[in-house]
């Protein structure tokens, strides 16, 4: 099979990686790709952007792409499966109308309201001074969201109203995401551990990948802006038997059947961002894909053959699949540009990735990087995902700092925890 796999960040090398380990798979083009999953086995790059969907189509018709993947949301909402669909190419991933589970959070709270799917509770609005009034009548912390896609950037916990005005405002009227945030949601805040919980599903059955949590915040101790992903571990202690069985039977199989009751019925990945507070679990988001960096952990985790399970997703056959998984931890520690996720600067050399890749148990995931004229450099915010796996969370998270103090390059800057919430739970 040759394999086309959408998106250029360390989960499309994730991605990339696990696909040439399938028997099913000859060949693998990733669009755009980046300069580390050129050296992969089976894998080669392609010059078209991922927001390109037309581009990507004619280029699946013109290699005759058995399969395609998509890496992240945005061709997704914009119909990407629709239109590989049409031109009778087989992909994996939501049509965009399903896709709107990620695209429209204003669609997705509705859709958990009327099929009591657990959320915070929540308010829309059209209009700043219906939205201005109403946070002048309530208290206390309160979450502001633009509804449409803002890159991770449109959500705003707020720690009190003034807060939260000024969110409304950067939003409506500033329209610092567009058209994104004609439409608000406000939100009540929720406490309690996040988690992430990814399953396939080819519309009527859900097979759960193992859990995971990632780090959102740039600094340690979740201080400071969110990011696209700081670190990723995988199993995630916080989702013990019984919390995995309530995402389950509340959210996933429910999500799963209210969009086929309504008509949209979604394959692909399901991501569910969720809350967890006394064993009580509830949803902050879907995503129509699979996670960057959680990718980078449980890809690494995962002993089964990826495309198998896409395949049988697509054909229809979850219910009889099961996924068979490495019984170690693993952690991944994103390296990124000094500066992200304000500007940064490009071009620095880096060094030590053969060395931190030679570690037994460690793999080196590329996101950000570029060709210099004497090895790799940093081209872009989040640029190397470090990923170690080993017999208990507190090796993996000390193989993968190994790894992360081989690697260098002026005025890198990672997080030293992750994994800790991990560590504090067992
Ligand atoms: P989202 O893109 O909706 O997941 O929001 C990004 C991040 O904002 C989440 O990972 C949470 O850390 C935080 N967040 C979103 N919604 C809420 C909420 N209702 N209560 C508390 N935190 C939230
Ligand atoms: N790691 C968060 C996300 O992929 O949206």
């Amino acid at each position: 099979m040759k394999i086309l796999i959408v998106g250029s960040g360390g989960r499309e090398h994730t991605l990339a990686w696990k696909a040439a380990q399938s028997d099913l798979v000859t060949e693998i083009i990733v669009a755009p790709g980046n300069v580390g999953i050129k050296h992969e086995p089976k894998c080669r790059l392609a010059k078209v952007s991922a927001e390109d969907v037309s581009g990507l189509r004619d280029l699946a018709q013109a290699e005759k792409v058995d399969l395609t993947v998509v890496g992240p949301e945005a061709p997704l909402v914009e119909g990407l499966v629709d239109q590989f669909e049409e031109a009778g190419l087989k992909v994996f991933g939501p049509r965009g109308q399903a896709a709107a589970l990620e695209g429209s959070k204003v669609f997705t709270k509705r859709l958990m309201a009327k099929y009591g799917i657990p959320t915070g509770e929540f308010e829309v609005f059209d209009d700043f001074h219906s939205a201005e009034a109403y946070l002048k009548s309530i208290r206390g912390p309160i979450v502001v969201k633009a509804d449409g896609l803002a890159a991770g950037k449109g959500v705003f916990v707020c720690r009190d109203r003034d807060e939260a005005m000024a969110a409304l405002y950067v939003t409506m009227k500033e329209r610092a995401f567009g058209a994104a945030g004609d439409r608000v949601l406000i939100e009540e805040c929720l406490e309690g551990e996040e988690a992430s919980f990814i399953a396939l599903t080819d519309g009527r059955h859900v097979l759960p990948l193992a859990s995971s949590q990632d780090h959102k915040a740039i600094f340690d101790n979740d201080l400071g802006p969110n990011t696209g992903g700081m670190g990723a571990y995988s199993p995630a202690p916080v989702v013990t038997r019984e919390v995995h069985d309530r995402i389950m039977s509340e959210v996933m199989i429910p999500t799963v059947r209210a969009m086929e009751n309504e008509g949209i019925p979604y394959l692909g990945f399901l991501y569910a961002g969720l809350m967890i507070k006394d064993g009580i679990p509830r949803v902050l988001e879907f995503n129509a894909r699979m996670g960057d960096p959680e990718a980078q952990p449980l890809l690494f985790r995962m002993r089964s053959d990826i495309v198998q399970l896409m395949m049988a997703a697509m054909e229809g056959r979850l219910g009889d699949t099961s996924i068979d998984w490495i019984p170690e931890d693993a952690v991944c520690v994103v390296m990124a540009s000094g500066g992200y996720p304000g500007p940064y600067e490009k071009g620095k050399p880096i060094t030590g990735i053969e060395d931190a890749d030679a570690l037994e148990g460690v793999k080196v995931f590329h996101a950000g990087t570029g060709d210099g004229s004497n090895g790799f450099v940093t081209a872009g915010g989040r640029v190397l995902g470090v990923t170690a796996r080993a017999l208990g969370i507190a090796e993996a998270i000390a193989k993968a700092y190994q790894a992360v103090e081989k690697i260098r390059w002026e005025s890198v800057h990672y997080r030293r925890d992750i994994g800790k919430k991990a560590l504090n739970r067992v």
